[in-house]
């Protein structure tokens, strides 16, 4: 298995022998080298010794996620609450595997039981809350809040438990972070580290989904809610929404075969005249019923006649945007791909994250929806450029379809939604680039795209001819005929390429500067790229960077090019 022979491959620079010893090992072995930028949260870790596990399949984390969400609960509490004898106290219902703390609306801890029965032990001992001049709705949840009545069963500590962190650093602090890295690499590396989704969010994500499963399994016992987007494709940020998708697939009898002769019972159901119909109505009662009913939930929208019908809440508790889809299957298939894109090689998450990161800054893209670019296509266009580099450092989609089992096989509503989805059977490549050179890569590859006349596309791996006049084409991976940058306007996308001539332009200022030097060292390499455009609020006590004007930028920038080419 190529996974077991998996050895860090660090694009840096000062780790040059060690670099080139890793290199001969790996031509040598022609075994896959991964880049380890930051450890994935995503991946499971043997908590017995702290190692990790290695490489895990997109469903089988999926699973183990959601079983240990289902064995926790969260508890607001005391902002000083003694830690350890409030687990003193819980563990009367059974053993606790995990817990930690974190600050939002409050002080929270969520608490994973080693076993389920605890869970039942638990609620059968939680009382109602007693309330004066209001009325509760008696909805049981596995979120609950610590009160002390008289002498207090749990006392506060001086200090109060460690919160671990659910939000990202100011920016600020995160650009003098980053200038005082010695390469490029190592901001990157930096960046990631400050900004990637933790093991505790992702725990935080899960639990959240299994206590909206609780809501919905009212009406449909079998669901399941289940996480997709950015909190489990590997390139979300502290921060960002919980895209969730509320399964209905899994509902036994669904995909029994009719026996050709004889009696048989089926359920009476009540039936609809399109799919998106169904997926409106679910939608629609369990959006009302998370309103009403769901403990942490405000400001419930329900975005029923969106092309993907949605329910929106802010879960306060946890401080998570959430988006609730059903019949989403495909965004769940291309979150298991974009997985299995950044797992191939860690300078796919590291240039990913840096790509998106810079967009943020100069509001390329946003969260609020508009005629910008989208993190998914922005995403989709850092994949496209990898697998253009002269060494292709990604393979192409109909590569990876042609790599997969009859296990992998997946049609959705029509589509082919095949790819192989065990990482050892992808060869690896031998695109030894760093990710300095790749950051600068993306930067030139975008001031020179043939927008107007060419199509981005990853399934082929090769721009194609545009198939519809609009300013952006990014074929959809899996629904070809839809473009995911259908949104983007003219004025957009030509700011998105001008923002690209200057990053070339700034990464190819830094190559001449010395790094990361001295107390507080100016923003260089991907730290000035962070810097937002002056007139931008936020960056206390920024030395103005001097700029030339945009037509001299733009025009050495050419000449570069020219010389490179
Ligand atoms: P952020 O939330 O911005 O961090 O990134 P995200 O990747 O989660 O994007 P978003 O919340 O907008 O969308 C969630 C997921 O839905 C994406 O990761 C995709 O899998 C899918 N998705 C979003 N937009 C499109 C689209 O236009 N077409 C398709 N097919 N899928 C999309
Ligand atoms: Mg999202």
């Amino acid at each position: 298995m190529a996974s077991s022979f998996r050895v860090c491959r660090m694009h840096m620079r000062g780790t040059g022998s060690l670099l080139k010893r890793i290199q001969i090992i790996d031509t040598c072995l022609q075994r896959r080298i991964v880049t380890n930028v930051v450890e994935p949260s995503n991946v499971l870790k043997n908590e017995e010794n702290g190692e990790q596990e290695g490489w895990k399949a997109f469903d089988a984390i999926q699973l183990e996620r959601q079983e240990q969400a289902e064995r926790s609960v969260l508890i607001s509490c005391h902002s000083k609450t003694n830690e350890k004898k409030f687990l003193k106290y819980l563990s009367i219902h059974g053993d606790i595997k995990n817990s930690f703390f974190y600050e939002s609306y409050g002080t929270y801890a969520v608490v994973e039981f080693a076993n389920q029965e605890s869970i039942a032990s638990l609620h059968e001992a939680v009382n109602l809350p007693v309330v004066s001049n209001e009325s509760v709705v008696p909805f049981k949840s596995r979120l609950l809040s610590l009160r002390s009545l008289g002498a207090a069963v749990v006392p506060n500590s001086q200090t109060g438990p460690k919160c671990k962190p659910q939000a990202t650093i100011p920016l600020t602090e995160l650009i003098q972070r980053l200038s005082k890295e010695e390469s490029i690499d190592h901001q990157v590396t930096s960046l990631m580290k400050a900004y990637q989704v933790t093991e505790e969010n992702t725990r935080l994500r899960f639990l959240v989904c299994s206590l909206l499963k609780d809501i919905a399994a009212a009406y449909f016992p079998e669901c399941n809610v289940r996480p997709f987007g950015s909190s489990v494709n590997g390139f979300g940020k502290l921060g960002c929404d919980l895209d969730m998708f509320l399964d209905l697939d899994g509902i036994s009898g669904r995909n029994v075969a009719m026996p050709k002769a004889g009696l048989v019972l089926e359920y009476q159901m009540k039936r609809s005249n399109s799919e998106r119909a169904v997926t409106q109505s679910i939608l629609s009662v369990v959006g009302e019923c998370v309103d009403r009913f769901g403990p942490g939930c405000v400001g419930v929208q329900k975005i029923l006649n969106a092309r993907c019908p949605l329910v929106r809440f802010s879960h306060q508790p946890s401080n998570f945007q959430c988006d609730l889809t059903a019949n989403n299957r495909v965004a769940m298939k291309t979150s298991e791909l974009l997985y299995l894109y950044g797992c191939l090689d860690g300078r796919v998450r590291g240039l990913v994250f840096a790509v998106r990161c810079w967009a943020r800054v100069h509001s390329v893209t946003s969260s609020i929806p508009g005629a910008w670019i989208s993190n998914f296509s922005l995403t989709v266009m850092v994949l496209f450029y990898l697998q253009r580099r002269a060494t292709p450092l990604i393979p192409t989609l109909d590569h990876l379809r042609s790599l997969a089992g009859p296990a992998d096989k997946s049609v959705i509503e029509g589509n082919d939604c095949t790819f192989v989805s065990d990482l050892s059977k992808i060869q690896p490549q031998d695109n030894t680039e760093t990710l300095e050179q790749l950051l600068c890569g993306f930067f030139h590859f975008y001031s020179t795209f043939p927008f107007a006349r060419k199509s981005i596309n990853i399934r082929k791996g090769k721009e194609q001819t545009k198939p519809e006049v609009v300013p952006l084409h990014i074929q959809n991976p899996f629904e070809v005929s839809l473009n995911v940058s259908k949104n983007v306007n003219a004025a957009q996308l030509e700011r998105f390429v001008a923002l690209c001539q200057e990053g070339a332009w700034q990464l190819e200022q830094s190559a001449t500067l010395t790094r990361g030097t001295g107390h507080a060292p100016s923003p260089w390499g991907l730290a000035a790229l962070l810097v937002p455009a002056a007139g931008t609020p936020g960056i206390k006590g920024r030395k103005k960077r001097k700029r030339e004007p945009a037509s001299e930028r733009i025009k050495s920038l050419l000449e570069s090019l020219k010389n490179k080419i």
